[in-house]
C-alpha cells in the first residue's frame, strides 16, 4: 500500500481490507461525477423510485461516502414519525466531509463503522441502500456485508444496491475495464465478471433481481429480506 494512504487512513479505515477513501475525501465530491459520467443525480432518482420510502422508515447507508445520496434520502424521512437515515463508512475523513455538509434538522447521522461488522442490532431497518460500494470490496466481504445488510434489516423489507456490473454494452465494456486499468482494483474485475451477483446468490436475501442498466456497466439491484 503507498505510504501517503497508509499515512492519511483513519482508525476505523485501518479495520478493514476493503479500498477506504480518507486520502481522496477532499476531491471525491468533484471525481465521483466525473468517474459515473454524471449519472449520480439520475442514480439517486431512481434509488428513491425503488426505495418506496415512507417518513418513519429508519434507512441504512452502507459505504455512504461523503452522503450526498444518504442527505438526499434524508429528505423524505420526518424524525418526529420515528423516521431517520444512518450512513456508515469507514472512512472517517468522509464522514467528516458528509456531516459538514448536513444541514442542521435533516434527520441524518454518520457513523464510522466496517459494512462486514454493522454497529447495529438485528432487524434495527426498515430499509437499506448501497451505491458504489461493492466494488471496493472482494468477494468475501461482499458476502459479509451483504449478510450483515440482511441481518439489521426487518423481515419482508429490501434493500437497493446500485454498483459497477457485467456490461450490456460495448461501451459500457469499454468504460468498465478502462475503470479496472485505471485503477488497478480486482474488486472492479470481479463485479465486471458477475461476481456482485454470485455473492447476492450466496447472501440470505429471499431473492434479488436486477432492475435496471446504466451506462452498460452499472446495474441498479433489489434485494428482498
Ligand atoms: C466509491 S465510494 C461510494 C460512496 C457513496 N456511496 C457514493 O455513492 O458516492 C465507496 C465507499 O466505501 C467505503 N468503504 C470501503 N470499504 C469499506 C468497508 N469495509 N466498510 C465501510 N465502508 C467502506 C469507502 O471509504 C468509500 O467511502
Amino acid at each position: 500500500m503507498p505510504s501517503i494512504i497508509a499515512h492519511n487512513m483513519s482508525d476505523t479505515a485501518a479495520g478493514t481490507t476493503g479500498r477506504t477513501l480518507d486520502y481522496a475525501a477532499p476531491l471525491y465530491d468533484w471525481l465521483a461525477p466525473i468517474m459515473v459520467f454524471g449519472f449520480e443525480q439520475r442514480c439517486a432518482r431512481h434509488v428513491i423510485e425503488h426505495l418506496d420510502l415512507s417518513p418513519s422508515h429508519r434507512v441504512l447507508d452502507v459505504g455512504c461516502g461523503t452522503g450526498s445520496l444518504t442527505r438526499r434520502l434524508g429528505q423524505s424521512l420526518d424524525a418526529s414519525a420515528g423516521g431517520g437515515i444512518v450512513g456508515v463508512d469507514a472512512a472517517e475523513r468522509m464522514l467528516d466531509i458528509a456531516r459538514s455538509k448536513s444541514p442542521a434538522g435533516l434527520p441524518c447521522r454518520f457513523v464510522a463503522g466496517l459494512a462486514e461488522s454493522l454497529p447495529y442490532s438485528d432487524c434495527t431497518f426498515d430499509r437499506a441502500v448501497s451505491t458504489f460500494f461493492f466494488h471496493h470490496v472482494e468477494f468475501n466481504l461482499k458476502t459479509k456485508a451483504l449478510s450483515e445488510m440482511w441481518r439489521t434489516l426487518i423481515p419482508g423489507s429490501k434493500a437497493i444496491v446500485v454498483d459497477v456490473d457485467v456490461p450490456t454494452t460495448l461501451l459500457g465494456s469499454c468504460s468498465a475495464w478502462a475503470g479496472y486499468r485505471l485503477f488497478r482494483q480486482e474488486e472492479i474485475r470481479e463485479n465486471i465478471e458477475g461476481r456482485l451477483r454470485e455473492a447476492f446468490d450466496a447472501s440470505p436475501f429471499q431473492s434479488w433481481r436486477s432492475v435496471s442498466h446504466h451506462s452498460g456497466y452499472m446495474t441498479l439491484f433489489e434485494l428482498i429480506r
